[in-house]
């Protein structure tokens, strides 16, 4: 059986799940409503990325990269420096757009391609092997029909696949529900889930962690319990012990 080269997360448990990491190329959706740490895993993802020598792209359309900046200087993995040293590049949708020339509320079919190829062009020219999305669901929003949202992500995923880039993509789904996406068509076109839900539990909100799907590998659908500490970012324990 040929295993296929992996693209190591970085969060021990979850590598250790699927042979080592996702599979090199592959684009992952992680869902999950608000506050449940989407933006930090995919952080996590890229810094833990340049550990390994691999440049990261973090795309951000949900919030400026300013604030961005702020919320993640919370972290100790965090480190401005990665992005003056350019191992990490963030980049934002409005400055994007504005130097494109399109405005920002929607986006034709042609408007997207434009975007869709800048996205890609400034993977290949940074030798990024892991990119972000953050999230893929506002710029959803921004199309018209849901045949120009599959066909944008099945392009970006397909090109990025051809050059080896490795891509997370966030959805947003409402809390406390169990759906992948806004418009039930991003989870079909990705090659693997994760869902990031929460569980009340005695007047606490627990957040949790499950992989549902990633194609080309074994893996396990264990439901972790995920914690966010400043120290080590996000961590994750099996909620249930099998007494098998
Ligand atoms: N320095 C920190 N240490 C520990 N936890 C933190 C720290 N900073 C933020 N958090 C936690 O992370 C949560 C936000 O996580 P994150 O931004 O990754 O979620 P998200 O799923 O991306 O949310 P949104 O849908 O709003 O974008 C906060 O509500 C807080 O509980
Ligand atoms: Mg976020």
């Amino acid at each position: 059986m040929e295993i296929r080269p992996r693209c190591k997360i970085g969060i021990a448990e979850l590598d250790s799940e699927m042979d080592g990491g996702i599979p090199i190329g592959s684009t992952v959706l992680i869902t999950g409503s608000s506050g449940v740490g989407k933006t930090t895993t995919c952080m996590q993802f890229l810094t833990n990325g340049i550990k390994l020598g691999e440049k990261g792209v973090f795309f951000t359309t949900t919030v400026t990269i300013s604030k961005l900046v702020r919320h993640l200087k919370g972290y100790d993995f965090f480190d401005e420096n990665l992005i003056k040293s350019g191992k990490l590049s963030i980049i934002d949708l409005w400055t994007i757009s504005d130097r494109l020339g399109l405005t920002t509320e929607r986006y034709t079919a042609e408007d997207i391609n434009v975007l869709f190829e800048v996205i890609r062009d400034i993977t290949k020219e940074l030798d990024a092997k892991r990119l972000v999305v953050d999230s893929i669901t506002s710029l959803c929003y921004r199309l018209q029909t849901k045949e120009t949202i599959r066909d944008f992500i099945f392009r970006l995923t397909m090109s990025l696949a051809a050059i080896r880039c490795t891509t997370i993509l966030t959805s947003e789904v409402p809390p406390r529900v169990f759906r992948y996406s806004q418009h039930g068509i991003e989870e079909f076109v990705a090659d693997g889930i994760i869902f990031l839900g929460d569980i009340e539990r005695r007047g606490d909100l627990i957040r949790t962690f499950q992989l549902i799907k990633m194609r080309g590998t074994a893996h396990s659908r264990t439901k972790f319990a995920m914690s966010l500490s400043s120290k080590r970012g996000v961590e994750l324990a099996p909620m249930f012990k099998s007494n098998i």
